[in-house]
This record gives structure tokens, sequence and C-alpha cells, in this order.
């Protein structure tokens, strides 16, 4: 049998948008969930994920065994109509486990012990860490495989969130098994990892290290293979996880929460959703003048990565967080707009963390549903509004993502070797440079689709692959296929430049772009923080330039002007075939982008899809069920947004006279699409 890709529901339960939060009842007397319960309904909540961070409470010690508190909550849910998402528990090993047994504990890069007294203190690749794990995961999993409120298995929490590196002596032989399997013989790996250099070669795989504390930058390829195995280790402890739960329950989906947000960079989540029955995601904002688009780009790369299909946001937040510098509380409107716009990217579940704010312990100041101001407050006053604005979202569940017309291509190797160490600037910020290309794209009002790198790109009119720079010789061809197949391509610089060794392609860079591009660069220019570099067509770069020489069939679309490039271009494009290839040399930032990608799309023959007037101020997202569209309209600003010529049946918001008025970031959801009317 295979498990379903949604919730288990009962049978003839009318599909709904589901609504909910981590609920930890162990926190708190047995009085207080019954006014959970009640709570819960009254807000419309029909599904919580229990259990999250209870080992110590389920297994008090190592022999004893304590599931009445759980059966109870369990029961008092599912009488109350409310569904279980529920953890294997196994997110924080309880004291008595450590203190018996100290090598479960992580290792950091300088020798030193991650100790207990936070939480996920534990290692991914530890066999005594799995042996417990499991067993755990097994009793919960015999004990409530028939309960009825069970609609979905949760692994784990956040996998990696705090561990992802683990430098043990478990890790170091985890890491020769996985070296083994990756290049079976030492001189694969010596050639792969450029050994002949520093006099680093292996004699033999047993020599090999993680990459730890070292006198100065450790082996570049060293360092991203630790990466890609770190990564692949906590997925192998997913499946182990996992494969205990489908034992016993084969009709019960298996998720685990990932976060798709900001700076979260060790999991290379394009790999995962293998792993998984459906995708959850966790999102938290960070504040600043892009926290919106963040938020939007994650939760559209959530949703491509989740390959269109509806997912499942398993945590955000009501108000402010506990971990930030500084922890703003939201603004009127942003909760329910900050959960719409994961809707409007194919969230069929809307969770926080958490149900009820804790009384004691390090979130105590996180907000929740039920602040500690009690229910009579506003952040509750929205948690129901926002229940019952779900509610009235219900036909919208099962709706996939529509296509957008063009793509941002992300890819979280090229991340990392951009960002590595003994590079020409440490300036460097991929996700920056991806996420400035989608604000110009909302600055544009035109749909973009953020997927992952190797995503079928035939379909689109145009694709941005910012910094894509890890190329293999393959990946080279592909994209070159899309742009003589009529595909626009465009990338920047510090593309192209090494292969997935983190090899230089030689002969100028970017090498595995070179001849699609129709460019040549000897060598590179970064900036001085102070300095700046001026275009042609009035825009300025920071942070990187250089000098591109060009091929005959080139057009240089901007110049630099100043300094010693003065004259050189800047921006290129080049006609291949059908189609064409683009370069930006330099970092020109949001607003230069908006104006370079303007340029760009409109010889991509890509139009806004919506009224010049609100052009940067709405965020257009569509989903699709069979032919039923539901177009999203989201006010970007603080401000009241009036978008005319739509056309709709409006499911949320007001449509008259075919204009539509958006509450200061407020959120317009239409059956049927908008007119577009530029
Ligand atoms: C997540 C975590 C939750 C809670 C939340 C606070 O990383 O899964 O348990 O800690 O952050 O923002």
């Amino acid at each position: 049998m295979t498990a379903p890709q949604w919730l288990r529901r009962p049978a003839g339960a009318a599909p709904r948008i589901s609504f909910g939060a981590d609920y930890n009842p162990e926190q708190w007397p047995r009085e207080v969930w019954l006014e959970d319960v009640r709570l819960m309904r009254e807000a419309d909540v029909d599904v919580v994920s229990v259990g999250i961070f209870s080992w110590a409470k389920i297994q008090p010690t190592a022999d004893e065994w304590r599931f009445e508190w759980l059966d109870e909550v369990l029961d008092l849910l599912h009488a109350n109509g409310i569904g279980v998402d529920l953890a294997t528990a196994t997110a924080s090993p309880p004291p008595w486990l450590t203190a018996r047994h100290p090598e479960i504990l992580p290792v950091n890069a300088q020798g030193e012990t991650v100790w207990p007294g936070g939480r996920q203190h534990w290692r991914p690749t530890s066999p005594v860490f799995r042996r417990y794990s499991l067993a755990l995961v097994d009793r919960i999993a015999t004990r409530y495989a028939d309960h009825p409120a069970l609609v979905a298995w949760h692994v784990s929490n956040e996998l990696g969130c705090h561990n992802v590196y683990d430098y043990s002596d478990d890790a170091a032989r985890a890491f020769r098994d996985w070296l083994r399997e990756r290049y079976t013989t030492i001189d694969a790996l010596n050639h792969a990892w450029g050994t002949a250099f520093w006099s680093q070669q292996y004699a033999d795989f047993a020599e090999i290290l993680p990459p730890r504390l070292a006198a100065t930058h450790p082996n570049p390829t060293q360092q991203l293979d630790f990466k890609r195995f770190s990564d692949d280790a906590l997925r192998a402890y997913l499946r182990a996880e996992r494969d205990v739960l489908r034992r016993h329950t084969p009709d019960v989906p298996v998720t685990t929460n990932f976060m798709i947000m900001g700076e979260t960079k060790g999991m290379n989540y394009a790999g995962w959703p293998a792993d998984v029955d459906f995708v959850s995601n966790d999102h938290y904002v960070l504040p600043g003048p892009q926290a919106q688009d963040e938020l939007s780009f994650s939760a559209n790369l959530t949703g491509n990565i989740a390959g269109g299909r509806p997912w499942f946001l398993m945590e955000h937040s009501t108000s402010a967080v506990n971990w930030q510098p500084v922890n703003v509380s939201k603004k009127p409107g942003e909760l329910v707009r900050d959960s719409l716009t994961h809707v409007a990217h194919g969230a069929d579940a809307v969770c926080f963390f958490q149900w009820r704010q804790s009384a004691a312990g390090a979130e105590k100041y996180h907000s929740a549903m039920v602040p500690h101001a009690g229910p009579d407050s506003a952040v509750f006053r929205s948690v129901t509004r926002l229940g019952a604005t779900l509610r009235d979202l219900a036909p919208v569940a099962g709706a996939v993502r529509e296509k957008a017309p063009a793509a941002i291509v992300f890819d979280w190797e090229s991340w990392w070797a951009a960002e590595a160490d003994s590079h020409p600037t440490n300036r460097i910020n991929y996700r920056q440079e991806a996420l400035d290309w989608y604000s110009a794209f909302l600055n544009l009002g035109i749909r973009a689709d953020v997927v992952p790198h190797g995503a079928p790109l035939g379909e689109y009119a145009l694709v941005v692959a910012p910094m894509l720079h890890m190329l293999s010789a393959a990946a080279a061809k592909e994209l070159r296929t899309y742009a003589e197949a009529g595909g626009h391509l465009v990338t920047t610089y510090f593309s192209g430049v090494v292969d997935e060794h983190d090899h230089i392609w030689l002969g100028g860079y970017p090498g595995a772009l070179r001849d699609l591009l129709g460019i040549r660069v000897e060598e590179f220019a970064p900036l001085l923080d102070a300095e700046i570099v001026r275009l042609d067509n009035g825009l300025t770069g920071t942070t990187w330039s250089e000098r591109v020489d060009t091929a005959d069939d080139v057009s240089a679309l901007a110049r630099y002007t100043s300094g010693d490039l003065a004259g050189y271009p800047a921006v290129t494009r080049r006609v291949a075939d059908a189609g064409s290839a683009a370069y930006v040399s330099t970092r020109l930032g949001t607003a230069g982008l908006t104006r370079v990608l303007g340029d760009l799309a409109a010889a991509a023959g890509l139009a806004s899809d919506l009224p010049a007037s609100v052009r940067g101020q709405v965020e257009l997202v569509v989903r699709r069920n069979g032919d039923a569209r539901y177009a999203f309209l989201i006010n970007r600003t603080a401000r009241p947004v009036t978008v005319a010529g739509v056309a709709g049946r409006p499911l949320l918001g007001r449509v008259a006279g075919g204009v539509v008025e958006l509450e200061p970031r407020g959120v317009a959801v239409l059956h049927c699409a908008p007119t577009p009317a530029p």
C-alpha cells in the first residue's frame, strides 16, 4: 500500500485548508487542556502537532514508559474533531539518555562537545542514538497506529536545525563510508579534492577526517563534500524513522518540517521530498525591507520543491519570535497576509508555533495563537478571523500552483560553493542575489517560479539563474539546450565558474557558460565596501565587477562608465539560435535589477500580469483546480490599493465593478483570474 499524499481524513470529510499549531500540553495542567480544545474549536482548528518535545515525558527513565497522558490528549482532541499530526518525539533526547550515553552528543569543528541543556543535541550518525530513538518511534507507532485522531506522522523536528554539522568520530566514520560510496577509489577522491595542492594526497580512506579546525582554510572540496554528506546523513536518519512508521501504518502519511527560510543553508531540500509523503515547511519572517518578498520567495520555492502539489505550513508565528536580536511584533494585517501568502503558493495547511504561549522556558517570549494575555487579545481575535477566512477558502484546497511564465533557478550547492572561504570576496550573498531578482519580478508584476536547479525549464519563456556558481558539464549543456530551443536565459557574475568538484573551468570565466554567453573574463575585480561602479544607464553596481570581453554577436545592454572598466560591457545579451543568453556582471540590487529585468523580460515577450497602476504594489499568484483558477492578490504595501480590471467571483475580499479594494497588507482571492489590463 502506498501512503496517501495528504492528511488521512475520515471518508467523506469535506476538503479544507487545515489550521492549527504545535500543541505542547505537557507544559500545562489538565484543566488547561480543556480550555485549549474549547478555544481550538472556536478558532476552527482541525489539526495539531503533538509530542514533538515529549521524549522525557513519555520515557522518563530507560525502562519506564508513560503513555497515559498522551492517550488522554489524543482522545480529547479526537472527541473535539481535531486531527493529530503525531510527532515521533525524538527531537530532543532526555537527560537520562545523554548521561548514560554521552557519546551521542555532537562535537563541533573545534572538538568541543555540544552539551545537553538546549535541544537537538544528538549526532545524526550515532548508532547508539539511533537504537534508542528508533525504539521510541516503534513504541509510539505501535501504540497509536489505530488511533482515530492520527492524520499524519511528524518525524523528529526541523532535522538539522542545530545539529547539521557534527565533527565527531561517528561522523568521521560515516563520512568515510559516504566517500567510499561516492568515489570508489582513493585516486578518484584525490583527483576530486585536488589533493596535489598543499601535500594533501591520501593513501587510504581511513586517513580522512571531517574538516575539523585546521591551521588555515581546509580543502574546499572536502568542505563541500562534508556539506553534501551532512545533508545525506540527515536524510538517512529521516528515512530510518520513516521506515519504522511505514512498517506499522503503511496508510498514514509521513512528513517532517523543512526550514526553507532566510539563511537556513545546511539542508539541500531539493532532494528531501523523495523521502516524505508530503512536504512541510516552517517559515519565520526576517524583518527588513524585503521581509514580505522573502516570505513569498520561500513559499514559492517550497511549492516548487513539492512539485507544485499542496504542502503543509507546519510552523510560522502569529507575531514576534524570541531568537532574533530584536523581536518585532507583527503589524496589523500581517498575520493573515503571511498565512495567505503561503496558501497562495500552495500551502493547504496553515499552522503556527505554537498553540499556547509558554509560561516558562527559552521560548516564553515567542508569540503563539493563545498569548500570555489569554483569548481576550488582538492576537487571538486575529487567529479566529484567520480560521474563518481559511474556511472560506476551502474551494482552493487541493488546487495546484499554476506554472508562472518565468523562473528563478535556486541551487543549494552553488550557495555552498559560492560562499566558501578563500574566495575573491567574502561579500558574496547567494540567497540575497536570488531574492533581489525575485523582488525585481514582483516589482514588475511578472510571475516567476523559484525552482530547484535541475527542474525542467522548457516551459518557461525566461529563466534567471543568479550566481549559478557550480555547474557540471551536463547542467551547462541543459542551459544551452534551453536557450537554443527558444528560452531566454539570464545569469550573473560568479556563475558557471567551477564544476561539481569545485575545480575551475579553465580558459577564462565563466568557463561553463562562456560560449553560450559569448563572453570571456580574464580576471575578477571585486569591490571594496565603499566602492561602486557606474553604468551608462544610470545604475550603479556594488560588490563585484569584472572586465567582460565579448564575441562579435554579443550586444552590450549597459556599459561601465567609471574606473578602469569604463567602456567595457556590464550587461550583455547574445542571441542563441531561437533564444538568448544574457549576463549581468555586477551586483545591481533590487532597483537596478528591476530596470534590467524589465528590458530582458520585454525582449523575451513577457508582459506584466497586473495593471500598470498597481505594478509593484501587488503580488499575484494563481492556483488551479482543474478548470477553476484561484487568483490571489496580495497587497505588498501598508497602504490601501485598488486593483481595476479584475474579473472573478471573490472568495475573499470584495469586487465591485471590476475593482478590488485591498486593505493595507490585505489579500483578495478570486475564483478565476483577473483580466490583465496593462
Ligand atoms: C522552530 C522550532 C520550534 C520553535 C520555533 C520558534 O525552529 O521547530 O520548535 O522553536 O522554531 O520560532
